[in-house]
């Protein structure tokens, strides 16, 4: 079976009626869990990015695309050269100065503000196959409008106004084999649509498969997407007349794993070295069933510790469950270069939405998808700033995770709150940065950055290893896209293991190898776009190598 990834989390019932209300500081509200020591380490980027990062995403010139909202007031960051957002359907502020996305440079560490004209708010995206940021929707004047970045030196947001059929509050992108992007659902959207194609009959209704009124997380497997749905999940296929292929069983417990109970998940690392493709889901966190009527009633329950693992292309799947070290609602899920999983950010009681999660989990946990069951889960060292709700986690290209965001409120409040509006930006250094690993890391050596590559193209890669002699087996080539992430949700997170042969000494230099690896044979497994491509050694990553495979 051929094989792609998607992911999402689309929230049906916001809590947008509740709004916020007086938090009282009750006596043990505010712990934070952590436990002391466990690897990685934190490093402070950014005292203030001047916005609170709501979504991210890499682009392939290693500048990230940030942005929150513009109708929660005035930023930190002023836009350029006296430049001013005159928006009359604004709901706050009508003339507003201040910017509410900007763009990281992560090689210089610095910060540009950037223009959006209309509402960003809880919003979806993706990167098209030439290399170009797609977002969609957003709220009120910005609900049906589709958005452009491209990643250049001093490029800004080109808004293509009303390019939506349909709303888009809360949808999920995912890019589809033939390069254009599916945009599914969003609050009260039970259908979906593609971008590009602008015609109104290009809509499709898809939720067959289930009657309740929250939706969670979506993935795609080759042209079938793999639906979680509150509790029930099942895979449907669009070149079938939309039809339901596949259902699978609940997940045990009876949980909700979404919006806002919500939880997070990934496709785990695909391995096209295999005869016959596997593909795997792990869904990780999540409140109880009834832990949002209780946030009203300021009763914070503790989180889910469980994690859910299926193989969905197995004849009868079933559910392994987990146990995680900690309860985790709002968790992200982000796939590591050598094909580990890290769940950071996130509380450990309450739910997700405004002012209800209680108990910051500060420590990452980090998942070996491949170690026996019940070794599994490594805890790492925590950070010292809750990332609660609208918090986000990506994946660099040097290994890092870049972590950013986090605000519970309907404004821009960095005082007299519980968890104030956060402006900071933090990295996660894994332990296969330490430099006590640096005589066992690659460094790729060809292709060169940005090659173009096609399906099924055999190409040598050639890296050194400056210290320890290679160790054969410890070698594995991997293939990451970059995520879109928002509200503990990755779309279009994939990360391909690549089919290898056997690795040689270059001759002539001892420390010097290469490898012959197969590119992914169909779009159904890739689809077009640029990648990063990783050498590990002993599970120690490279940097990534920009490629484009089409
Ligand atoms: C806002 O930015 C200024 C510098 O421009 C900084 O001193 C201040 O701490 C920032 N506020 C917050 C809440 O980060
Ligand atoms: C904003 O736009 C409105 C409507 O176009 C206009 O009447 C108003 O003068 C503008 N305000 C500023 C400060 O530019
Ligand atoms: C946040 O700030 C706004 C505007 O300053 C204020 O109206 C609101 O009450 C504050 N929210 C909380 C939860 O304190």
């Amino acid at each position: 079976m051929k094989s792609s990834s998607t992911t999402t989390i689309t929230n049906f019932i916001h809590s947008f009626f509740i709004l916020w209300f007086l938090i009282i500081f009750l006596a043990g509200q505010n712990l934070q869990i952590h436990a002391a020591g466990g690897g990685g380490q934190w490093v402070l980027l950014q005292k203030s990015i001047g916005i609170t990062a709501m979504h991210m995403q890499l682009l392939n010139n290693d500048r990230v695309v940030i942005f929150d909202r513009t109708d929660f007031g005035e930023s930190n960051i002023t836009l350029p050269d006296g430049k001013c957002r005159n928006d009359t359907f604004e709901l706050v502020v009508k003339n507003d100065c201040t910017a509410h996305s900007v763009e990281y440079d992560v090689v210089s560490n610095s910060v540009r503000p950037l223009m959006v004209q209309t509402d960003v708010w809880c919003s979806s995206g993706v990167v098209a196959p030439d290399g170009h940021l797609i977002q969609t929707g957003g709220f009120n004047d910005g609900e049906r409008v589709v958005r452009t970045f491209q990643p250049c030196g001093n490029c800004d947001w080109v808004e293509r106004g009303l390019g939506l059929v349909n709303r888009r509050w809360y949808a999920t992108n995912h890019i589809l084999p033939d390069g254009r992007a599916i945009v599914i659902g969003g609050r009260r959207q039970f259908n979906y649509e593609f971008i590009p194609n602008p015609l109104p009959q290009n809509l499709h209704f898809l939720f067959h498969c289930y009657a309740k009124q929250m939706i969670q997380m979506r993935r795609t497997i080759s042209t079938l997407l793999f639906t979680l749905m509150w509790m029930e999940t099942c895979l449907f296929t669009r070149t079938i007349n939309n039809i339901v292929v596949r259902s699978y069983p609940p997940m045990p417990g009876g949980h909700p794993r979404n919006y806002p109970s919500t939880g997070s998940s990934v496709i785990l690392p695909l391995n096209l070295g295999q005869p016959s493709l596997e593909a795997e889901i792990l869904i990780c966190g999540g409140a109880p069933r009834g832990s949002f009527a209780q946030v009203g009633a300021k009763k914070y329950i503790r989180g889910l510790d469980s994690c859910g693992r299926i193989k969905i292309t197995d004849n009868s799947p079933s559910w392994i469950m987990e146990t995680m070290p900690f309860a985790r609602v709002m968790g992200d899920m982000i796939l590591l270069p050598n094909g580990h999983v890290l769940i950071i950010n996130g509380v450990g009681a309450g739910t997700a939405g405004w002012e209800d999660g209680r108990n910051p989990v500060l420590n990452p946990v980090l998942y070996r998808p491949n170690t026996p069951f019940g070794s599994r889960f490594e805890i790492q060292k925590p950070s010292t700033i809750p990332r609660v709700y609208h918090s986000t986690a990506i994946l660099l290209r040097d290994g890092r995770i870049l972590v950013g965001g986090s605000n519970p409120h309907i404004y821009y409040n960095f005082t007299g709150v519980l968890y104030p509006t956060e402006l900071r930006l933090e990295a996660f250094s894994p332990t296969y940065l330490d430099s006590l690993s640096s005589n066992i890391r690659p460094r790729i050596i060809s292709p060169p950055p940005k090659v173009r590559l096609t399906y099924g193209q055999r190409s040598i890669v050639r890296f050194s290893i400056p210290g320890a002699a290679l160790v054969e087996i410890g070698i594995s080539v991997t293939m990451v896209a970059p995520s879109f992430t928002t509200h503990s949700f990755a779309m279009n997170q994939r990360l391909l293991v690549l089919s290898r042969g056997k690795t040689t000494v270059v001759a002539g230099n001892p420390s010097t190898y290469q490898v012959l690896v197969t590119m992914p044979n169909s779009a159904n497994l890739a689809p077009p776009g640029y990648y990063l491509l990783f050498v590990n050694h002993q599970d120690i990553p490279s940097e990534g190598m920009w490629v484009r495979i089409q």
